[in-house]
């Protein structure tokens, strides 16, 4: 998939967007026929432990891309840009080379800042915006858009983005209907996270959707699993074994 194919498919079929942040799940969501894989900031909470996305660095992302990168054949790889390395043209530029420099085909910046968007626009580099909740930046993770001021303040970033050469807006936690009204009026494929069903694409957080942390249920989550359950049963099964004396047994064993 690439960028040019990929806004074509705007309005005819939906695109589907998960995250991934290592090799392996790459190389499985790859094969498994995702359109975009996204090596989100949530790279922090995920993999790295944080409370938030705002201790992420670039060479968090710059080594989370490559190993993606490397996993990926078909999908399209989008890399988030961290916070404080996109504040200006020139850091923004410097930034984004080095990921793509590593395999991303394209760059996610959060808000609207238009001339970063231009620097990067301009340089040929394809960026995917995202309104709506902000990590980076937000106080508290709740839905966004609910007051007629802050509906009006996303429509007005998603048209600039859009006007200023976005391929892409991720719409996240934002009502349904605002979502519905920002994919309408913008020429860019808006993808949804907890924006319902409006928007042209969707995207999850690939653990979150695997349960893998079955404290952290937020609404717009659907699970498809419980992998928490599965690695904790298989984990305690090797205990057992081990304890036991039943593994290694002789079909493990080398002569
Ligand atoms: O970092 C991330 O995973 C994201 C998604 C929530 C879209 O930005």
């Amino acid at each position: 998939m690439d960028v040019e194919g990929l806004k074509r498919l705007k309005g005819i079929r939906k695109l589907v967007m998960l995250t991934a942040y290592d090799y392996q799940m790459a190389k499985i969501l790859d094969a498994a026929g995702v359109d975009v894989i996204l090596v989100g900031d949530s790279l922090g909470m995920i993999v790295l432990g944080y409370s938030d996305t705002k201790s992420v660095t670039m060479e968090d992302m710059v080594r989370h891309t490559g190993a993606v990168a490397r996993g990926t054949k078909s999908a399209l790889v989008v890399s988030d840009m961290p916070i404080d390395t996109y504040n200006n043209a020139e850091d923004a530029v410097k930034n984004v080379e080095r990921l793509i420099h590593v395999g991303a085909d394209a760059v996610k910046l959060e808000g609207y800042n238009p001339e970063v968007i231009d620097a990067l626009t301009s340089s040929g580099i394809p960026v995917m915006g995202h309104v709506g909740l902000l990590p980076q930046t937000a106080e508290q993770y709740m839905v966004r858009g609910k007051s007629r001021e802050e509906a009006e303040r996303i429509m007005s970033d998603a048209s600039a983005l859009d006007k200023h050469g976005v391929f892409s807006i991720v719409l996240e936690s934002i009502p349904l209907g605002l979502a519905k009204l920002v994919t309408e009026s913008v020429g860019a494929t808006t993808i949804g996270i907890g924006a319902g069903i409006h928007c042209d694409d969707q995207v999850l957080v690939i653990n979150d959707m695997l349960g893998m942390d079955t404290s952290f249920k937020p609404k717009h989550v659907k699970r498809y699993a419980c992998l928490t359950e599965t690695i904790r049963e298989d984990a305690n099964k090797f205990i057992e074994d081990v304890r036991n004396g039943r593994f290694p047994d002789d079909a493990h064993s080398f002569h």
